[in-house]
């Protein structure tokens, strides 16, 4: 692990940080127990689109616990994050390249990566341009870009109930984050940075309620920037009378190529 994170700028950052000190893997923790019909949880079904070749030269983009790296460990992965608790966490499970940073000045040379992966994180950056300028500099040419990015579809009609509920008690409207680009513009967003979309897809992955360790994990995961104890035991509340059943998570991948300067140009969605 080398070199230490830029310092809080503001209240969403800070927030975060505290968050991934106090629970670090939680993420992994929830979504590696997260399963769809064919058994594949969030992780593999991301990695499904990667490149297969084993020389790939990959960065894990705010890696958090390093849940991509465990599973593909054939990749030649750098990680970055600016959690020493996830990157603490990353450290332990393999020995593992792991830099200590901000998504919004990599450290790395132009043209490093054929691969940058980045599950569960576009949603934290801000500003969002920097860190795409910054996505789009250190991939190759004919580089490739995958993101896993929380959904709001497809949802049966009891986990619509279950979330309106969970809101509820943690009085929130929608599932807050820094940006809003999993809900709209994200490709005309990508293609501005000169990442162009080439497959967007949707999924619902189970997160098995099985005990009150389970409900409580889950309900801990979500981002609260009000933090207030109250309203997270609310929402631990709900999670733990759901026990016995499952919750969908829905999710989204897309994949985006790197686009030749050339080719840069408005888009529409
Ligand atoms: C929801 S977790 C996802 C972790 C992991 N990728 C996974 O899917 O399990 C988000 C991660 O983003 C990291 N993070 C948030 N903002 C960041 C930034 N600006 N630069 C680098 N890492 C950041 C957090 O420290 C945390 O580890």
């Amino acid at each position: 692990m080398m070199s230490p994170a830029s310092s809080a700028a503001n209240p969403w950052t800070s927030y975060l940080d505290r968050f991934h000190e106090d629970h670090p893997g939680i993420t992994e923790d929830v979504l590696s127990e997260a399963c769809h019909v064919d058994d594949m949880n969030p992780y593999a079904w991301l990695l499904a689109v990667a490149p297969r070749n084993p020389g790939v030269v990959a960065l894990d983009l705010a890696c958090g616990s390093g849940p991509l790296q465990t599973a593909a460990p054939h990749l030649r992965w750098v990680g970055v994050d600016r959690s020493a608790g996830e990157l603490s966490r990353a450290a332990k499970v393999l020995p593992r390249v792991l830099v200590r940073g901000d998504g919004q000045s990599q450290p790395f040379r132009d043209a490093t990566f054929d691969l940058v992966a980045c599950s569960m994180a576009l949603m934290l950056f801000d500003p969002l341009d920097a860190v795409l300028a910054e996505i789009h500099r250190v991939l190759r040419d004919d580089g490739t870009l995958i993101l896993l990015l929380p959904g709001s579809l497809p949802l049966s009609t009891r986990d619509r109930v279950r979330y309106v509920r969970l809101l509820a008690a943690l009085r929130e409207v929608r599932p807050a984050y820094p940006n809003s680009v999993h809900l709209g513009r994200l490709h005309a967003r990508l293609r501005r940075a000169g990442l162009a979309v080439v497959s967007d897809e949707r999924r619902c992955f189970r997160y098995p309620l099985r005990d009150e360790h389970h409900a409580q994990r889950f309900a801990e995961s979500l981002y609260v920037p009000a933090l207030s104890t109250e309203r997270i035991e609310g929402a631990v509340r709900a999670a733990r009378s759901w026990v016995g059943s499952t919750i969908g998570i829905p999710l989204r991948r897309v994949v985006c190529d790197k686009l030749m300067e050339s080719a840069r140009a408005p888009a529409t969605r």
